[in-house]
């Protein structure tokens, strides 16, 4: 089994990941990683055979499509996740949490 999670490099996504590696569950993580590079969200296991990391963009629907398809399961927790953020940069926010999901959906539903 592997699990595709989005945003995996964020609050939620960073404690998570660690917990599907810890059970040695396949893992890979799509995330621009905004906050801190991956070898720094992911200290201590980055180097874990359970774990693969790519650096993107999730609105890139090429990147999209090719990591879907290597997945069986998807969680998708990327967004700009508060208020302030958001005000930076509405457009981008909007983006990120609305106009980009229903096209990703449907890079998922293809897959299956
Ligand atoms: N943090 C909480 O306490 C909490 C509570 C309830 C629900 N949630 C929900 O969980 C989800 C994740 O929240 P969080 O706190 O982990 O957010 P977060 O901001 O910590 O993480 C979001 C991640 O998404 C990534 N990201 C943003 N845009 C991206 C893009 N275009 N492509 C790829 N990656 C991108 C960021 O780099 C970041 O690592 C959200 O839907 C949030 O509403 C969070």
């Amino acid at each position: 089994m592997s699990i595709l999670i989005i945003g995996g490099g964020g609050f939620v996504g960073s404690l998570l990941v660690k917990k599907l590696v810890e059970k040695r569950i396949n893992v890979l993580v799509l995330d621009l990683f905004i906050y801190a590079p991956p070898e720094e969200v992911f200290l201590g296991f980055y180097e874990s055979e359970f774990l693969q990391v790519v650096k993107g963009d999730m609105r890139d629907i090429d990147l999209m499509e090719n990591l879907v398809s290597k997945s069986d399961n998807i969680i998708h927790l990327a967004c700009i996740s508060n208020d302030p953020s958001f005000e930076l940069n509405p457009d981008l926010g909007k983006a990120i949490n609305f106009e980009c999901f229903y096209p990703l959906v449907k890079v998922c539903k293809k897959e299956n």
